[in-house]
């Protein structure tokens, strides 16, 4: 899916709003619906824009302050899509130690984009995340779920260049 920074308009497809409408008819009204229709929207659309927030809040009644409460508060859920290269720095204990954080602020730079956040032209969003198990690689990026280990800062641009 293309990614677009928020401000641009939002396209879903007549399909993906007739299966969210499909998953809300099938949970509506049983209690704790609200995390699993969101969950099912996010597989539907790849995020929860304001526009899916919407729609969930229309269908379901529920107010839509408390779905955008649930979508900022529960990190599973993505209110900006993903890049077409996903890039994930860890912030594990072990990794941090040993400068996981200049990584991060590196990739913060070259990329123009902070936690959560996606390049205009759709090529990279940022993440960071808990100790993937590769600790002895420490510091730990992933891009796509491909690991690269053992950093600098001064790895980061010819690594990103890989993705160009
Ligand atoms: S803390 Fe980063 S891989 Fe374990």
């Amino acid at each position: 899916m293309a990614c677009k920074k928020q401000g641009v308009l939002f396209s879903g497809t007549k399909e993906q709003e007739d299966a969210l409408k499909k998953v809300i008819s099938e949970l509506k009204g049983t209690k704790g619906a609200l995390m699993p229709i969101m969950q099912k929207a996010q597989d539907i659309y790849g995020y929860l824009p304001i526009e899916v927030q919407t729609m969930i809040s229309d269908e379901t009644g529920i107010p839509l302050e408390k779905i955008y409460g649930v979508a900022t508060f529960y990190a599973q859920f993505a209110l900006q899509p993903k890049g077409k290269y996903q890039v994930s720095v860890c912030l594990g204990t072990a990794c941090y130690v040993k400068g996981s954080g200049e990584i991060y602020n590196k990739l913060v730079e070259l990329l123009g984009i902070t936690n959560g956040e996606c390049t205009p032209d759709g090529k990279f969003s940022l993440d960071s995340c808990r100790c993937v198990g590769a600790c002895g690689l420490a510091p730990v990026m992933m891009i796509n779920g491909e690991v690269y280990g053992r950093l600098t800062p001064d790895d980061v641009p010819g690594i990103l260049a890989k993705y160009e």
